[in-house]
């Protein structure tokens, strides 16, 4: 575009301000009286009495006051002009913290991106943070951009942080490490990363926690008990048995492993090398007389046929079933160069306390179910983590708020979470899930739904894919009173004559009736239709429920010269120094020494083999349910596209002012397919 073009097209558009400009009123009115009294007194008529100081201000006081705010409303339009490009063109609520700028004054919060109106800051203090922000848009929108922001932040101003990163990008790992050393802090940061063990820390999520909290983590694996009626009663069993197996490895003071478990879970000499060295560690305790009693279940009396006795296998793999099939792939290949250690690098509640910065991959290699597996294994970590930090003295727990940034939640959620936002708040953890769709959570149950999200204090909406989703996004930012208009207009036209009598008696009439309503109805704040034209980077925030934002978030970014001066990611070492817990020592279980003693291969490979093919059924019927979900949002949308429910009072056509108005419909669909 040339200058003259660009300059004429400014020209058109200042025009347009000008004929839009409302001027009335009584401030207007007084305003040009004001003006108009201040030339008057300039007149020769009126110059001899207003001669003498200081009544010879008045005319210019009188002018200039005038002027000013005749100048101030005729500047309405560029006030009101965004300072940053916007698709929705609303007007956001002021920032709900108001950061201290002195120089070292901590801001209190996090900045999350600029309105669009004003292009102020906004900031989130971390009261709220506490109550979890919660990111939604489709994929390529800004979600990671806009977490990324936070994550410098906290980073920055010596935070802890857990990034789980469910889609692997290498960027994703560099751009944290990059954050690490441009704030300096590259010596608190631990890389959990399976597809490259020989550039991640070890970690051991199975190895500190109550025993039965272990036992629901490593439960988890199992999956979703609902399409198999019997499986509640397995789980409980199984549940029981776990906790009484992990029990008796911490009172023997022995440190254990993902493998050791395998191990255990599906070999009776292994089991009953325990029991003894329990009885050795701790005589006459309690948790001896748990496992003995349990072993008993399952012990087989010598026999001709099997002189040694021992534990009846079959029986025992029906408790446990399937869990030491899939505990088998996390110990061993490349997940088992990061797993089975006895001294972990990684100790998430250490990393809490200690403010520390953990990436952690979830893995690409293999097959899905794996990487989900992992996932849930990690959130279940971080569950007992956040269980521990509950019970410190407020003083004594993370502060600026741990972070938890769970990218592409979607693919790893269960039913789990419904109980991380009320426990985590108190622990100082604030969670950061990111997602795609809300199918998932509406797959697992409603209460899911509502716990996660509908708890989240703040909601970054981005431009969202699907129109279900768009309309669950919109339901989140929420309603407000509108007003329909309704213009119906009626005409008729009517003759009538004697057929057979040839006489000018005939009639006509014509008439035309137009009427005008109003009335009062709910009606989205942000259309779905607006949500799904919201550009790359802007996103609606809405806060508390009641205060809505339109912002633009800034993307943060090392040049290239920074980042070849930070250099390539180095993974931070530690020296093994063996575990100790409340001082005391603990040895190594040691069981996976003797793994090819203990575990037939041909054995486990069925297990491990029976466990993939159960938890790919599970993931596919998961998958199939979110997409029927998404299909039956999207099929309820096209039979009642969102136009105004009609007014039966109107006779013709009526037009919403707002131009949308809520398809109850497809959400009360959504619902009742969902129960
Ligand atoms: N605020 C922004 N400013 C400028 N560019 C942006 C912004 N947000 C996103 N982008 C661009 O869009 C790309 C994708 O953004 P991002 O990775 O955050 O998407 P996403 O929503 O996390 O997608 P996915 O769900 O696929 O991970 C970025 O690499 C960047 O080029
Ligand atoms: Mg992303």
């Amino acid at each position: 575009m040339t200058a003259t073009s660009n300059f004429r097209r400014k020209f058109d558009v200042g025009l347009a301000h000008f004929y839009n400009l409302k001027v009335g009123g009584t401030s207007d009115t007084l305003a040009a009286l004001s003006v108009g009294c201040g030339l008057l007194a300039t007149s020769p008529a009126l110059s001899g009495q207003l001669a003498s100081f200081p009544y010879s201000l008045l005319p210019i006081a009188c002018t200039m006051a005038g002027g000013a705010w005749l100048a101030w409303r005729a500047m309405e339009p560029w006030r009101r002009e965004h300072a940053l490009a916007s698709s929705l063109k609303i007007r956001s609520d002021e920032s709900p913290l108001e950061p201290d700028h002195n120089p070292g004054a901590t801001t209190g919060g996090l900045l999350v991106g600029y309105t669009t109106d004003s292009g102020k800051p906004i900031y989130i203090d971390d009261e709220h943070l506490m109550r979890h922000l919660f990111i939604i848009g489709q994929s390529g929108v800004g979600k990671t951009v806009a977490a990324s922001l936070l994550m410098f932040q906290q980073i920055q101003r010596g935070g802890g942080l857990l990034f789980i990163d469910g889609k692997i990008d290498a960027a994703n790992l560099a751009q944290i490490y990059h954050y690490c050393c441009y704030t300096g802090r590259q010596h608190d940061f631990l890389v959990i990363n399976p597809d490259d063990p020989d550039n991640s820390n070890t970690y051991n999520p199975v190895l500190f926690g109550d025993a039965d909290e272990k036992a629901d983590g490593i439960l988890q694996l199992i999956p979703s008990t609902e399409t198999n009626p019997g499986a509640d009663f397995f789980k409980q069993e199984a549940k029981q048995a776990l906790t009484t197996l992990i029990r008796a490895l911490q009172r023997a003071r022995l440190a254990y492993n993902v493998i050791d478990l395998t191990v255990l879970l599906m070999n009776g000499s292994a089991m009953l090398e325990l029991e003894r060295k329990l009885a050795t560690a701790a005589p006459g305790s309690a948790e001896l007389k748990e496992f003995t009693l349990f072993l008993d279940k399952f012990r087989v009396q010598p026999s001709p046929q099997n002189p040694a006795g021992g534990i009846d296998m079959k029986k025992l793999k029906d408790v446990f079933g399937g869990i030491g099939g899939r505990l088998y792939s996390f110990g061993t290949g490349k997940f088992g160069q990061i797993m089975n250690t006895y001294d972990p690098e990684v100790n998430l509640y250490e990393a809490i306390r200690g403010n520390k910065i953990v990436y952690c991959a979830l893995p690409t290699m293999g097959k899905d179910t794996t990487a989900r597996n992992f996932g849930r294994m990690v959130i279940a970590d971080l569950r007992t983590a956040i269980s521990w930090l509950q019970k410190l003295p407020e003083k004594d727990r993370p502060w600026p708020p741990f972070m938890a940034f769970c990218d592409e939640a979607g693919s790893y959620l269960n039913e789990n979470w419904s109980r991380i936002p009320e426990q985590s708040r108190s622990a100082h953890v604030f969670f950061v899930p990111a997602v795609q769709t809300v199918a998932n959570f509406q797959a697992i149950s409603d209460e899911l739904y509502e716990m996660v999200i509908g708890n989240a204090w703040t909601k970054l909406i981005f431009k969202v894919g699907t129109q279900g989703t768009a309309e669950e996004a919109a339901e989140l930012i929420g309603k407000k009173i509108g007003v329909l208009r309704s213009l119906s207009g009626t005409t008729a036209e009517s003759s009538s004559m004697s057929v057979l009598r040839h006489l000018p008696d005939s009639n006509m009439g014509a008439g035309a009736s137009m009427a005008s309503g109003e009335r009062e109805q709910e009606m989205y704040i942000i259309t779905p239709d607006e949500l799904k034209g919201l550009q790359k980077g802007e996103a609606v925030m809405t806060y508390g429920g009641d205060q809505i934002f339109n912002i633009r978030i800034p993307m943060t970014k090392f040049d290239k010269e920074s980042q070849a001066r930070f250099g390539e990611f180095r993974v931070n070492r530690f020296r093994a120094s063996g575990l100790v817990i409340d001082g005391i020592r603990w040895r190594p279980a040691g069981f996976f020494a003797n793994v090819d003693r203990y575990l037939s291969t041909a054995a486990v490979r069925k297990e491990t083999a029976k466990a993939q093919e159960e938890d790919q059924k599970a993931l596919n019927a998961d998958q199939a349910k979110v997409a029927a979900l998404q299909k039956a949002q999207g099929a309820a949308e096209t039979a009642a596209p969102g136009t105004a429910p009609r007014s039966t009072a109107s006779t013709a056509s009526s037009t919403a002012a707002s131009g949308f108005t809520p398809d109850t419909a497809a959400i009360n669909n959504r619902k009742q397919k969902n129960s």
